[in-house]
């Protein structure tokens, strides 16, 4: 049977789209190429546009529109699998070593404030911003929760690799794979860092290291400079993330851990005392303007919904509404056209 769509990518940008399609009566196939180092599993969960300090404009609006998703996205979600999301509003705090040079969305707190929330904050900082809305998700806990929701609304989830569309004058034909070639009457690229192996888009990795510790819990999120720290509600605190141009380049260095651990403990060096449990790496999927690429391409039967950088765990719920929408109802909206693939951006550098 050729499906309606194929989604191309499994992580929680494919799956979203995946589910939100079924529900609308679409039938759905994935492909999740298992790729490591993909972002969804490596990623931390922030739910952070406010926190990231995101500039005015079409990004921070489809991002607050997101986060607002998120509650009742991951309700339901629950609610279908009796599986957690992970999803906790615990607010996000932002402290600084300087005072701040402007204004901002949130409350400023000073020191003795801020260590009410988190005690031992370096003596350091001298105050922090307090985003009473920005939130958390346990990333793995949710692609679980979402992958078995997908397969219980009866989209049919292949493990292969994505090797090349063939495509006819402006139509995809068919995709070739590791395991064969599919067809399906419509095809989303959600493929990550991976996108432009598929598709000539400016999408490019953008590695990540991270950490994780085990401790005394904190409440919040803290967000320094230089470091995050993301708190589970089971006593891991994972410590994020490195930044780094250096391709599909994998695995961990001893410079990236050994930064990230120096920035956690300048910021709260009762951190000394925890285990270290682990570490991994992962590949953001950036772009040159930093805005993640939605909508149609030049292809009639090929929506692109790749490019998070930052952002992919929080902008899910969204993307999959407006991908959705677009896809089965041919219904733009003003939080999609920002993102086009045609933005004069994005033009000088496609590829
Ligand atoms: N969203 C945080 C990061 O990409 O490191």
């Amino acid at each position: 049977m050729i499906p309606d769509i194929l989604v191309v990518g499994g992580g929680i940008i494919g799956l979203g789209i995946a589910l939100e399609l079924r529900d609308r009566g679409a039938q759905v196939q994935v492909l999740e190429g298992q790729m490591p180092g993909a972002a969804t599993p490596a990623a931390a969960g922030m739910l952070a546009p406010q926190a990231e300090d995101l500039a005015p404009g079409p990004l921070l609006d489809l991002c607050l529109l997101s986060r607002g998703l998120y509650g009742p996205w991951t309700e339901k979600l629950t609610a279908r699998t009796s599986m957690p999301s992970g999803y906790w509003p615990c607010g996000i705090l932002a402290p600084l070593y300087q005072n701040p040079s402007r204004g901002r969305s949130g409350v400023w707190l000073d020191l003795e404030s801020l260590r009410e929330k988190v005690p031992g904050l370096s003596v350091e900082v001298t105050g922090g911003w307090w985003f009473s809305m920005d939130a958390q998700v346990d990333n793995q806990a949710l692609w679980s929760c979402l992958l078995k929701a997908v397969q219980l609304a009866g989209v049919e989830v292949l493990p292969a690799a994505a090797v090349k569309f063939h495509h006819r004058g402006d139509k995809v034909e068919f995709l070739e794979t590791g395991s064969g070639c599919l067809s399906a009457g419509h095809y989303v690229l959600a493929a990550g860092a991976w996108s432009s192996k598929l598709y000539p888009l400016p999408v490019a990795p953008l590695k990540g290291q991270m950490l994780v510790l085990r401790g005394p819990r904190l409440d919040q999120v803290v967000f320094g400079p230089d470091v995050y720290l993301v708190p589970r509600r089971d006593g891991r605190l994972l410590v994020g993330a490195t930044t780094e141009e250096v391709g599909f380049t994998p695995g961990n260095t001893a410079a990236g851990i050994s930064n990230l651990l120096q920035a956690a403990l300048r910021l709260l060096p009762t951190l000394a005392s925890y285990t270290l449990e682990g570490y991994w790496w992962g590949f953001r999927p950036s772009t040159p303007d930093g805005w993640p690429i939605l909508g149609p391409s030049q292809w009639d039967n090929l929506t692109l919904a790749t490019g998070h950088l930052r952002n992919g765990i929080l902008l899910a719920p969204a993307t999959a509404q407006l991908i959705s929408n677009w896809v089965w109802e041919r219904q733009t909206h003003p939080l999609l056209e920002p993102f086009g693939v045609g933005r004069p951006s994005l033009q000088e550098n496609l590829i």
